[in-house]
């Protein structure tokens, strides 16, 4: 057990003794804090930005400082209000109407972080597409969203499926040249700044969709998760009992907000809280990362344990030669934070990192170690206040201390998505248990009420700690390949080393070829030329059958199951 960073009696921990805060807290109080109670209209922009915009003594607090290549652009909130408000006004201009999509295709840059709020005062929905995703993933996106407009620059325009652009209206481009090949291709680089500098946010409903993101599932196509302008209560509470955030903090959140964690902590939630948001676009180097923590005097810090995983490979050297004295709370998400981790990050940053568990459909932080908790190194922590979680047994009923189970969270609460995008089907799959919200990853809980991450209930395979991706995204892909009769992909958990799960495929061949190492060794090079950089298929098996259910699910546990020796690699029975 490590002792809690601030003392729970402290008037400043910002928690407070955790049972207490539990008790205390109530929805209902959360929405005084915004003026918004038994509102049934409401705008995230006008709570976050707008809000200290209109504060004297806040409008010229910096809301986003942009840092690449040395330089940085500042953003006062003042500014930030009125340069989105030009970007609502050119979207406006080009007719995009309340609930039509925009595709925000970009690295990170300024325009990324304007489009979006621009969006969010018309009440279109924004949807952000990591720079790397490969013209596959993007027509799979296209073609499910249908968006009336994509946001990208010239570099990725070849990205872009000409085959399935028939809803798309419009492609901006943010510099020129234009590559002459979409359809309505507009200049946008300089166009914003001669828009009207005042918008007036339209209410929208509660629950009308903010944002849509697209996470993969074990079988099926990506899911597009929509959520909703109330979003913003979670947001708000999260962020201050969980990142400790008050007006004027430094955060810096460095995940893309093509991930949920950038658009939510990385966008949304510093603003809600009226402190500033750094965002670093330079590729990630080790020592590039401590001056960025050094040089802008970081208070707090939200990262992963794949990010803290490429620390430690730089070695220990390197953290001794640089001034965190401004740092004071550190936080990871995305995977487990394992012990190792843990002590590498009290020895070299001299600070406890606090591990926080949640998903894109959560839509916010569910389970958390609080500056004011002490940690059990390996442990997620505990629920959120306003939130209930428990672990529930194959019936769906709550099981007992200790013992492995799937965790739910009790419905429902702001931040939980609103839809899944054109699939009611599965969207009614997470709800299963009456008054549930099944997460498919099991859990254990001690009898304190910390909880520990064992893995997922499907099959997820995560690259580079951060991008979830089904199998069937690259199964689709070896589908193209003439060799290929059938194939699974499984993930072998995550490989120490490099955070990257290491991922093997089995296949079946057509029947006029035979297996053989150049065969092999030409299916993987397909696959690196058709796949996003992350993820890398080291393995390949040519097997005669791929196991799989009575109605065809392909059994991707069961070979797991033999690949790593362990109990369950029998398929026979299960095919019966
Ligand atoms: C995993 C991320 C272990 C988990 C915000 C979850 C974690 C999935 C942790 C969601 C953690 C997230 N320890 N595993 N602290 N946090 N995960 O949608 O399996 O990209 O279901 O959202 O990441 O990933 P997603």
């Amino acid at each position: 057990m490590i002792k809690a960073r601030v003392s729970a009696e402290n008037p400043d921990a910002n928690l407070g003794p955790y049972d207490q805060t539990r008790k205390g807290f109530s929805w209902a109080e959360e929405e005084k804090r915004y003026g918004i109670e038994h509102a049934a209209r409401i705008n995230i922009v006008t709570e976050s930005v707008d809000r200290w915009a209109g504060e004297s003594d806040a409008r010229d607090r910096a809301a986003l400082l942009f840092e690449q290549g040395g330089e940085v652009r500042t953003y006062s909130y003042r500014k930030l209000r009125q340069e989105s408000c030009q970007w609502a006004n050119l979207l406006h201009d080009y007719g995009l109407q309340p609930g039509e999509r925009l595709f925000i295709f970009l690295p990170q840059c300024p325009e990324t972080y304007l489009a979006m709020i621009g969006c969010a005062r018309l009440g279109v929905i924004f949807c952000n597409l990591f720079s790397t995703s490969t013209y596959g993933e993007m027509e799979v996106r296209i073609r499910d969203a249908r968006p009336a407009a994509i946001l990208t620059h010239p570099d990725l325009a070849e990205q872009l499926p000409a085959d399935a652009m028939e809803s798309v209206r419009w492609v901006f481009l943010t510099r020129g040249p234009l590559p002459g090949a979409l359809p309505n291709e507009v200049l946008v680089e300089n166009r914003p700044g001669r828009m009207p500098p005042e918008f007036d946010n339209p209410l929208l409903p509660r629950r009308g969709p903010l944002y849509l993101n697209y996470t993969s599932g074990s079988t099926g196509t990506p899911k597009g998760i929509v959520h909703a302008h109330q979003d913003l209560l979670g947001m708000g509470a999260t962020a201050r009992y969980v990142l400790d955030l008050s007006p004027g903090t430094l955060l810096w959140t460095e995940a893309d907000p093509a991930w949920v964690t950038g658009t939510v902590y990385g966008v949304f939630a510093p603003w809600l809280c009226g402190a500033t948001l750094l965002v670093q676009g330079d590729p990630f180097s080790a020592s590039n990362l401590y001056r960025t923590l050094e040089k802008h005097g970081v208070e707090v810090w939200y990262t992963t344990p794949t990010t803290i995983r490429h620390l430690v490979e730089e070695g220990e050297d390197l953290p001794g030669r640089y001034d965190f004295s401004r740092l004071r709370h550190v936080a990871t998400v995305g995977e487990p934070l394992v012990p190792d981790l843990f002590y590498w990050g009290l020895r070299n940053l001299g600070h406890s990192l606090h591990d926080t568990w949640w998903m894109t459909e959560t839509g916010v932080i569910c389970l958390a170690n609080y500056p004011s908790m002490d940690i059990k190194p390996g442990a997620m922590g505990k629920p959120v206040p306003g939130l209930e979680a428990a672990v529930l047994d194959e019936e769906g009923e709550p099981a007992p201390p200790m013992t492995m189970g799937e965790l739910a969270i009790r419905l429902e609460w702001p931040g939980l998505m609103c839809a899944l995008w054109g699939d009611e089907e599965r969207y009614e799959q997470y709800f299963r248990v009456p008054g549930w919200f099944l997460t498919g990853d099991m859990v254990l809980r001690d009898d304190e009420g910390y909880y520990y991450h064992q893995g997922r209930t499907d099959d997820l395979i995560k690259v580079g700690g951060i991008k979830m991706i089904g199998p069937y995204e690259i199964e689709h892909v070896l589908y193209m390949h003439p060799a290929v009769a059938e194939a699974a992909v499984i993930s072998k958990g995550g490989d120490p080393g490099s955070g990257k799960s290491s991922v093997k495929a089995f296949i079946v061949l057509n029947p006029s070829f035979s297996p053989s190492n150049r065969l092999s060794q030409e299916i993987r090079a397909f696959l690196r030329a058709n796949l996003s950089r992350e993820i890398a298929v080291r393995d390949i098996s040519f097997i005669d059958q791929i196991p799989k259910t009575r109605s065809g699910k392909i059994l991707r546990r069961v070979l797991r199951a033999k690949e790593l020796g362990l109990p369950g690699g029998q398929p026979l029975n299960l095919q019966d």
